[in-house]
């Protein structure tokens, strides 16, 4: 006899989710979490007003090994879904930029709307406690946590990625999956700021500094700000990047993505006695456009330099590279890219293909949103995936 139907390891986004479904389903559920309090990340998202989803999250702005296993999931629970969860429970929101969608007031009250879904359908909560013990045998989980046994014949993995140790990430999903034969793809922390060195650190009297960009890395592009920083760069267009990059591989930055193609050579016939710093100045902040400047390293009047030039210095403006020698790690990561191994789940259920009764979801698996309200619709669409199919 089991005490539960289900326990669910993780009381952040996807876990409480999953819990709230299986449990207004009739199902007796346990929720583990070895925080003292439910969804730490839910409180200090989107700068503490939980940016809870995006309009336009479809599956190809989700990295994974398996670009399509997103799609059942994120097809039967839409963002319009959990914005119909939002209003039924009264929370005031607005579209900041992107599709993005955050609270008016405070991250609190989806936390709260998730915990109050939760209590609706009995859910029972067991904070504060370490797992010390997982078996399986006999189709039943058995879970020790703190000094009490439970079991249940579904156990559901939501411990998230290792991004933010501290507060309280872990990467506990990982091995447990291991244990039961799954594979895992290499995590590497992702929406996060790059790091530069050597001649690179220059751009460090920037410090600061922000500009409407395009960034590039490899296939991938976003516009959006990129931010100078004293360790390297950060911004939206920057964290957007990093979920792409990988050591070794440079970076491209269109400081001017607004420019028409000749704007060097137009502004030589307009304005033929303009320095290049002068140029630069009416198109870029102030201090961004000294260093490019300098960098550029072209003195004297537009009217001295040679229509070649000026077309090099537009394709080097366009496409300035930056060689990161790193990252600012799993310590600053918003998020984790790669996981639990997609190969091991059904796309439907999350369910494990050769475990049955183990399922795994949230940031633990192999998919990775975009910067933007992506990565919680995920949680709320694998989350209820897992909870609908238990
Ligand atoms: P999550 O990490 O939320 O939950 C896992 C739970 O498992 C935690 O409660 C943890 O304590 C628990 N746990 C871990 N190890 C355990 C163990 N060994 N035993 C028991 N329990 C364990 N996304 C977005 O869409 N919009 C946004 O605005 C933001 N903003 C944002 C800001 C910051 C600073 C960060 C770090 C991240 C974001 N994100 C975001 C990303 C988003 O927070 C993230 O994708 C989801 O919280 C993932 O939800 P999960 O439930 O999968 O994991």
């Amino acid at each position: 006899m089991s005490d539960f139907d289900a326990i669910v390891l993780g009381a952040g986004g996807a876990g409480l989710m999953c819990a709230a479904i299986a449990g207004q389903a009739g199902k007796r559920v346990l929720v583990i979490d070895h925080a003292a309090s439910p969804g730490a990340k839910i409180l200090i998202s989107g700068g503490g007003r939980c940016n809870f989803t995006n309009i336009g999250a479809v599956p190809d702005r989700y990295l994974s090994a398996n670009p399509h296993f997103a799609r059942s999931a994120m097809g039967r629970y839409t963002p319009a879904d959990f914005i119909g969860l939002v209003e039924k429970h009264g929370i005031a929101y607005h579209e900041k930029t992107l599709g993005q969608l955050f609270c008016d007031g405070s991250a609190r009250a989806i936390l709260a709307m998730l915990l109050d879904e939760a209590e609706a359908g009995g859910v029972e909560m067991a904070l504060g406690d370490a797992v010390r013990e997982i078996d399986h045998g006999d189709g039943t989980y058995r879970v020790t946590v703190g000094n009490r046994e439970v079991r249940a014949p579904a156990l559901v993995i939501a411990t998230g990625g290792p991004s933010i140790p501290k507060l309280g990430a872990t990467d506990f999903a990982y091995g447990l999956a291991r244990r039961f034969g799954m594979s895992v793809v290499e995590p590497r922390p992702a929406l996060v700021p790059l790091t530069l060195a050597g001649d690179q650190l220059l751009f460090r009297e920037l410090a600061g500094v922000a500009a409407d960009v395009v960034a590039r890395c490899g296939k991938a592009a976003f516009r959006e700000a990129a931010l100078f920083t004293h360790r390297g760069l950060s911004g939206p267009a920057i964290l957007q990047v990093s979920s792409y990059w990988r050591h070794g591989e440079s970076i491209g930055i269109d400081f001017l993505p607004q420019a028409g193609p000749g704007w060097a050579q137009a502004a030589k016939r307009a304005r033929p006695k303009l320095s290049m710093k002068g140029l630069l100045a009416g198109m870029l902040p102030e201090r961004l456009a000294d260093t490019l400047a300098a960098r550029i390293d072209l003195w004297g009047d537009l009217q001295t330099m040679s229509d070649k030039m000026l077309s090099n210095v537009e394709a080097k403006l366009a496409d300035w590279r930056f060689l990161p020698n790193g990252s600012e790690g799993f310590a600053k990561a918003e998020v984790t890219v790669g996981g639990i191994s997609t190969d091991g789940l059904s796309s439907r259920t999350m369910e494990a293909k050769r475990t049955p009764g183990l399922y795994a979801i949230g940031e633990a698996v192999d998919v990775t949103g975009w910067l933007g309200g992506y990565n919680f619709q995920w949680a709320w669409a694998s989350g209820w995936a897992a909870g609908t199919a238990i």
